[in-house]
């Protein structure tokens, strides 16, 4: 599907910026003998150093940007996780955010922490966005300067870690691969689609196109167990997502005690791969409109696939990490006080008492955020049970 004719025109920088990507991206399918991965296409597109969509200096986040993440809608996002951090606080006082966006979510954690009393000694980001790492270094001097001697950014995963690590759509943002199952996968073919630029000479419109190649080593592998677990219809497609998969199994060996909160959109396997989801899960975001055209101005535009909470938990369980719990985000965030922490603002006559209830509104309410978005819990040597899975855990449907 392109992205209808009536989306906002892009400024002549902006544009200009897109088509220094593109050419980037050419290069790299040239130098590659004229095909790249999906997976490595979306690699560049969201990340190549100062031109991707998340390195580069777009405004992605909140009502200027292409999307709303749950922390920019609401402080009380952040409050609901203060209350499951704060036990956490107690036994292994450190928190890592990864991939912080734009250090919202890291400014209201760490003021409901210091009211519950139960601020970390250090709270560290990781974040692969050079750009965006110097906007939450900005917005956290400006906005909790008191608190800038606990915080620390990183610049990759830790080798040992105990404590609170926090992904909030960030598993969505890795890459993935594309794949085409012609049979159904019954005949054991699979296909990867990649990309490649079309029409070099000139007598089409140039462009990236989709191109499709025999699938092959780990991604062969991967399709073809999906292809056996689950019933899929000949010609369809969808995305597999190996490096979400690895990232969660590489904090099997880094997590010493404590706790993985990952929160994002998709769903246990044999939902992902309902047959009727032919398309797959890839879709893009592009000033707050979501359409399907991942080659629509390289760099202007976020670029997602939902998450396979089966893969992360099959990838992470033998790496020695053990399923606290998985739910939607409306049961966690109501498990963890939502709605007891709002009823007293809607009874005040504060002016944004208003805003508050839509943002709480959008957070759990099953056709926003509430059920798309899960919460999967991931530990090693917590004893006590989650709040936010006390009631409503679905982790026997992964
Ligand atoms: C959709 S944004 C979400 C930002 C923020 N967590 C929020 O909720 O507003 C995805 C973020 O993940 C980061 N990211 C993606 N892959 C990452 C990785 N492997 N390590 C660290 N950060 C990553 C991106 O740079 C970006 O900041």
């Amino acid at each position: 599907m392109r992205p209808d004719s009536a989306l906002p025109s892009p400024a002549p920088d902006a544009l200009a910026h897109s088509r220094k990507l593109t050419a980037l991206i050419r290069e790299r399918i040239e130098a590659a003998g004229g095909w790249i991965s999906f997976a490595d296409f979306m690699e560049m597109a969201l990340y190549a150093p100062a031109l991707g969509y998340y390195a580069a200096g777009a405004t992605n986040f909140g009502q200027a940007g292409d999307f709303t993440t749950a922390p920019e809608l609401s402080p009380l996002f952040a409050q609901c996780l203060a209350i499951e951090a704060a036990p956490i606080m107690a036994i292994a006082p450190a928190i890592l955010e990864v991939g912080a966006g734009s250090g919202r979510l890291a400014v209201d954690l760490l003021r409901a922490l210091e009211t519950l009393n139960a601020l970390p000694e250090r709270y560290e980001i990781l974040e692969i966005s050079a750009d965006l790492r110097a906007r939450q270094q900005e917005k956290l001097a400006l906005e909790i300067p008191h608190l800038s001697g606990r915080i620390f950014w990183r610049d990759g995963l830790p080798e040992r870690f105990s404590g609170l690590v926090l992904a909030n759509e960030v598993l969505d943002a890795m890459p993935v691969s594309c794949v085409l199952w012609p049979e159904g996968g019954r005949d054991g073919v699979v296909l990867e689609r990649g990309v490649t630029w079309q029409n070099p000479k000139g007598q089409e419109p140039e462009g990236f196109v989709w191109q499709t190649r025999p699938a092959t080593d780990r991604l062969l592998e991967a399709a073809l167990a999906i292809a056996e677990r689950y019933p899929l219809p000949s010609g369809y497609m969808s995305e597999v997502g190996l490096p979400a998969s690895d990232w969660s199994a590489a904090w099997g060996g880094i997590l010493e005690r404590g706790l993985l909160l990952l929160i994002d959109y998709g769903f246990p396997g044999r939902e992902y791969y309902l047959p009727e989801r032919r398309e797959g899960t890839l879709f893009c975001h592009y000033r707050h409109r979501a359409h399907a055209d991942p080659f629509f101005l390289p760099g202007l535009q976020d670029i997602t696939a939902h998450v396979d909470f089966t893969a992360i938990i099959e990838a992470a369980y033998p790496a020695g990490l053990e399923l606290l719990g998985y739910t939607s985000q409306a049961r966690f965030l109501i498990n963890c006080g939502l709605l007891s922490r709002l009823s007293p603002q809607l009874a005040s006559d504060d002016p944004a008492r208003f805003q508050t209830a839509a943002a709480a509104r959008k957070l759990i309410e099953p056709h926003e955020m509430g059920e798309i978005f899960k919460v999967m819990a991931l530990g090693k040597g917590l004893a006590a049970p989650l709040i936010g899975f006390s009631s409503g855990d679905k982790s026997h449907t992964l």
